[in-house]
């Protein structure tokens, strides 16, 4: 047992030397140089849950936190249902302002919004921005149009991050590929974005004409588990969290003071997780991996008895940044903790024979409180 108690329960990360990932090139092209700007512009709107959590909100987690709100205060579902509606169509007519792209999450960090589902960063280096999971190709447009509004150009983008292969985190990597990004994904998913297999979009996306996902033929890099990529005056953690998908892979940073989680579609505010509609998925892995990232460490005391460089502090993450939805602007904890809590819930009723994939986490808590249900019991690992 650690003497660290956060790390009694689950397994430490032997996190593996700080390599510096090969084969990325800071300098500039000559005669280029990145202008930086608009820090102070782009403010987002922070509400608070009812849980005291501060978040960005997407229209999506705006009615999800009011559902839950009504459901504790005694509502039924057909009439929160009628309620959501009406919040809906405020927000269509503009009464309840939704966010819009690009907006401000910390000094150097951008979130670009594209169709209000979608969370795609910009992070900014000294050598260039990296941009973290562009998405479809239809977003190409909005994407250098909100990074022309920060500053930049499309030129200035040197690196695509990947979290994972699905279609709508990775389809336009080969477009960025061909305006002369260097893309990054981990080695589990690498072969389905340099192939443009199954993977990527035949199980993700419903209509057979939209399957479309064009190979990303050049400068494909492949990370893995422990890497530390480094952009120069940016470094990026890696943790491999498979379970979505064989390759996903959260990013850990260090920026304006703040650790912040970037997560694909791993883990997003209030515990919801990925999709697990494809045969590829795997609920084992997808709860080892919740238990790595609350125990991920990169940095602190060494506590091993015998003295090894092995056991670390884990992070306390101050921002959560996922895929998609709000972005919690602190207690990632109780993020990741309502995680682990539905991937228990949902694996012991898989273990019942009930075919159960994926849990709603704003009804499904609150309707846990209003009835007073047990406490989930816990799936360690
Ligand atoms: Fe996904």
């Amino acid at each position: 047992m650690g003497i660290y108690s956060g790390l009694v329960f689950g397994a430490p990360v032997a996190f593996s030397k700080a390599s510096k990932l090969k084969g990325l090139d800071h300098s500039y092209p000559s005669g280029h140089t990145l202008r930086q700007r608009a820090w102070n512009e782009f403010k987002p709107d922070v509400m608070k849950a009812p849980w005291g959590q501060s978040v960005i909100y997407d229209r999506y987690s705006y009615i999800d936190l009011n559902n839950y709100k009504w459901r504790l205060e005694g509502f039924e579902w057909n009439e929160i249902r009628e309620k959501a509606k009406e919040l809906d169509k405020k927000i269509d007519d503009g009464i309840i302002p939704v966010r819009k792209g690009p907006l401000r999450i910390v000094e150097g960090i951008w979130l670009i919004d594209v169709d209000g589902q979608q969370n795609i960063y910009v992070l900014v280096t000294e050598n260039g921005l990296v941009l973290v999971d562009p998405g479809m190709e239809i977003f190409s447009t909005k994407i250098i149009e909100q990074i022309q509004m920060l500053g930049y150009q499309k030129s200035d983008v040197r690196w695509v991050l990947l979290t994972h292969c699905h279609v709508d985190h990775a389809q336009s990597a080969s477009f960025w590929s061909e305006n002369g990004a260097k893309i990054l994904i981990h080695k589990n998913d690498f072969n389905a974005v340099a192939t443009g297999n199954e993977i990527t979009a035949w199980w993700t996306v419903h209509d057979e004409k939209d399957r479309y996902f064009p190979p990303v033929k050049k400068d494909l890099i492949a990370f893995e588990d422990g890497d530390v990529i480094d952009f120069g005056s940016l470094k990026v953690f890696v943790c491999h969290t498979p379970g979505h998908t064989p390759g996903s892979s959260c990013f850990y940073i260090r920026k304006d003071e703040k650790n912040m989680l970037i997560s694909g579609d791993t883990i997003f505010h209030n515990g919801k997780h990925g999709w697990m509609g494809h045969p590829y998925v795997d609920y084992e892995a997808y709860i080892n991996s919740l238990w790595k990232l609350k125990n991920f460490a990169v940095e602190g005391k060494v506590h091993n008895e015998e003295g090894r460089l092995m056991v670390r502090e884990p992070i306390k993450y101050d921002i959560l940044m996922p895929g998609h939805t709000a972005i919690s602007m602190d207690m990632v904890d109780r993020d990741i903790n309502k995680g682990i809590e539905i991937m228990s819930y949902t694996i012991q009723e898989r273990k019942k024979g009930n075919d159960y994939q994926w849990t709603e986490p704003y009804s499904f808590f609150a309707e846990r409180i209003y009835s007073k249900a047990e406490p989930i019991r816990i799936e360690y690992r």
